[in-house]
């Protein structure tokens, strides 16, 4: 019963508060309302994952005045842990310290009680707990001659006893059971113990039974876990405390599928032409993953033992080879994937050199061209948690985009080819030291001033030819390439329509014939890096096969603008959104609404790997995201014509213009963008 005058508790970040008589410990105080609180060794004062800090001050906002004596004084369990181990100022035990009147209570997010280094720098973000490993340190009676439960029974009694829940929630260990692997181990961990163990428990949601999973003798103060990104291109592993949500170690490698097609409907095709090409590049992704396992546990010096749980994210063709499925279906209409609900199972099932009991979540798969990578990007974006209106974008070869807000999420893929990645363009190559990666190009003399990757001089800054010989300039990247055409169009290089204006070789001598059309020379080194008419359009065909893409789901939704724009994975994070807007690859926005957002499927991984919440809101979200076919749609080619043109034939870009002054526009002939020119769906080849 709530009694209004007891002091009210607010925990922050979360918000949640609560009024609760004095004497309640905090912890307690904590799990009633619903806020994840770690908690080894069940409030012995041993464990030191229950730490919190009282906030003193007056908190107007929140009608609460916290002060050091809304506390308990620092008790005797607290003094001897922080005798016997650190236990910084401010912090306290929640499960000693008690409430003693109006308290605001912080849990911080770096309760860290090992001494272990921590060698990767989070990317910021708060993600609240709740994973479903829990450690739970018990005392287990000795066996007696009276006594006849066996050793599992009496640990589960103990467990029972001094448990109730291992999640805040209504998980009931009386229904606690074991994995086999364990039954075998179990007796000599006991007595290895002396009677004391850490028993790792799984809980995955109301769903599933609690499972006792590992069991390590006396305390065991630390559970990790990984979140991983399986890329075409690249695979990307962060590894992960359990207990205190630092991440410890990344890494990363080349998907050695590579070698069996370079894009995703090439190793398809290697599929269905070798009898033995499934296994091989099942068996070529877990080789890979379990030298990444080897790798972030030798740069944080922990054993691979004491992984305990793993979440994996990826586009269909990678989600199923990962899986040991046969990804024929899915480079054929209507590509349909073998599941696309989430996955729950062993990583010993896939291979996995980890613990034994250690389990794995694959995230839901959106639709046969939108992989559960998709999935994370929007979990970690959340445009369905916000009223605004957010486009998603991950660039790859083939694009997934996400449009929404938390009345409507819808998604489609579009073919936007390789010309993003270098491919199909004369000059262009991935990014690597060497590439173009910025370009200006000045109005009046037509003369290019260049960045390149590995060097953070512009070209005619003193020292940058020096710093460049280092590694040659070799290329243009993608972000170059974006640049490039965009300050062509700006400087009137290129019309509206996308053609080089032969005219303007009056004018500079970089522009020069090629056979009917006409080039603009880049850069005039060891080697001569040219922009071609046939580069500039197959750069109008991927961004027009975007924007259509983008402009459908628009269309769906009724809207002719959206409040904020996210490109999600590798490409995105280099794209200035000012010339990705100037060439029409996204629609008009604010431009301090644009931003890159990295490795969002790996930051969904993460949110997945920590808290199950997640992984249930992931779930019911993709079972609402409506998923529309391009192909299927008809006025994709009509929007795919008008966005041949820079930045459109017919939309406006206002936002864009209160920034950049675009050309005036030129009529003139679009060239050819009838149905053949159209790109052909290309499944899936996700950059990385
Ligand atoms: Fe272990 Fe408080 S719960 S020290």
């Amino acid at each position: 019963m709530i009694d209004d005058t007891d002091p009210l508790v607010l925990f922050m970040p979360s918000g949640k508060r609560g009024h609760f008589p004095v004497g309640t410990p905090i912890l307690d105080a904590g799990r009633e309302l619903g806020v994840y609180i770690e908690s080894v060794c069940g409030g012995r004062g041993i464990c030191g994952r229950c730490q919190i800090e009282n906030q003193s001050g007056n908190f107007a906002k929140h009608g609460i005045t916290s002060s050091q004596d809304s506390i308990s004084p620092v008790g005797a369990k607290e003094k001897r842990y922080a005798d016997k181990r650190e236990l910084k100022p401010g912090r306290r035990l929640s499960c000693s310290a008690t409430i003693q009147g109006d308290l605001v209570v912080d849990i911080p997010a770096d309760v860290q009680v090992n001494a272990q280094v921590v060698r990767k720098a989070d990317d910021g973000r708060h993600i609240d707990r709740n994973p479903a490993i829990h450690l739970c340190y018990v005392e287990v009676p000795e066996p007696d001659m009276h006594n006849p439960l066996g050793d599992f029974d009496r640990l589960k009694t103990e467990l029972v006893k001094d448990w109730d829940s291992v999640d805040g929630d209504s998980s009931n260990l009386e229904d606690l059971t074991i994995d086999h692997h364990l039954l075998t181990r179990l007796q000599p961990i006991l007595r290895k113990g002396k009677w004391k163990v850490t028993a790792a428990i799984h809980k995955d949601g109301g769903a599933t039974r609690p499972t006792l999973i590992g069991l390590y003798p006396g305390l065991h103060n630390e559970a990790y876990g990984i979140a991983c990104d399986i890329g075409s291109t690249t695979i990307a592993m962060h590894l992960v405390s359990l207990l205190s949500g630092a991440t410890i170690a990344t890494s990363g490698t080349s998907n050695p599928q590579i070698r069996f097609g370079e894009d995703l409907m090439s190793r398809v095709s290697w599929v269905m032409m070798n009898p033995d090409g499934r296994e091989a590049m099942t068996l070529a992704v877990r080789d890979a993953l379990n030298q990444l396992i080897s790798q972030v546990c030798s740069e944080a010096d922990i054993e691979a033992d004491d992984i305990l749980d793993m979440t994996f994210v990826g586009n269909p063709i990678m989600h199923h080879l990962f899986l040991g499925i046969d990804p024929t279906q899915l480079g054929v209409a209507p590509f349909a994937l073998a599941i696309s609900s989430s996955i729950q199972m062993f990583a010993c099932e896939l291979d996995l050199k980890v613990n034994p009991g250690a389990r794995v979540y694959v995230l839901p798969c959106i639709a046969g061209h939108v992989g559960a990578d998709a999935a994370a990007a929007t979990l970690a974006e959340g445009p369905h948690r916000q009223d605004d209106l957010m486009l998603l974008v991950d660039v790859g070869t083939n694009a997934e985009i996400v449009l929404g807000n938390r009345l409507r999420t819808i998604t489609a893929s579009s073919p936007t080819g390789p010309a993003f990645e270098g491919a199909e363009i004369s000059c262009g190559q991935r990014a690597a030291p060497g590439a173009i990666e910025r370009v200006r190009i000045d109005p009046e003399t037509l003369e290019p001033r260049i960045r390149i990757i590995g060097v953070e001089k512009w070209s005619n800054e003193e020292g940058f030819d020096e710093e460049a010989e280092k590694h040659g300039i070799t290329g243009v990247c993608g972000s170059g390439i974006i640049e490039v055409v965009a300050e062509m169009y700006l400087t009137g290089i290129i019309t509206h329509d996308g053609v080089i204006d032969g005219k303007m070789a009056a004018k500079s001598d970089r522009i020069i014939a090629n056979q009917r059309t006409w080039s603009y020379v880049l850069w005039n080194g060891t080697q001569q890096l040219t922009i071609s008419q046939t580069d500039i359009r197959a750069i109008q065909l991927a961004k027009a096969a975007l924007y259509a893409g983008i402009r459908l789901l628009m269309d769906k939704m009724q809207i002719k603008s959206v409040d904020q724009i996210r490109f999600a994975g590798a490409f995105g994070s280099f794209i200035d959104p000012k010339y990705a807007m100037v060439i029409g690859l996204i629609p008009d926005c604010e431009l301090d609404r644009v931003h890159a957002v990295g490795n969002a499927a790996g930051v969904g991984a993460k949110m997945a790997l920590l808290n199950q919440d997640h992984r249930r809101e992931i779930e019911e979200t993709v079972q609402k995201i409506e998923k529309i076919e391009t192909a299927l749609e008809p006025d994709f080619q009509q929007h795919f014509v008008n966005a041949m043109a820079l930045p459109n034939k017919v939309e406006l870009f206002p936002k864009l213009e209160k920034q950049v002054k675009l050309p005036d526009v030129n009529t003139g002939s679009l060239g050819d963008t009838t149905e053949s020119s159209r790109p052909k769906r290309r499944r899936r080849t996700r950059a990385n």
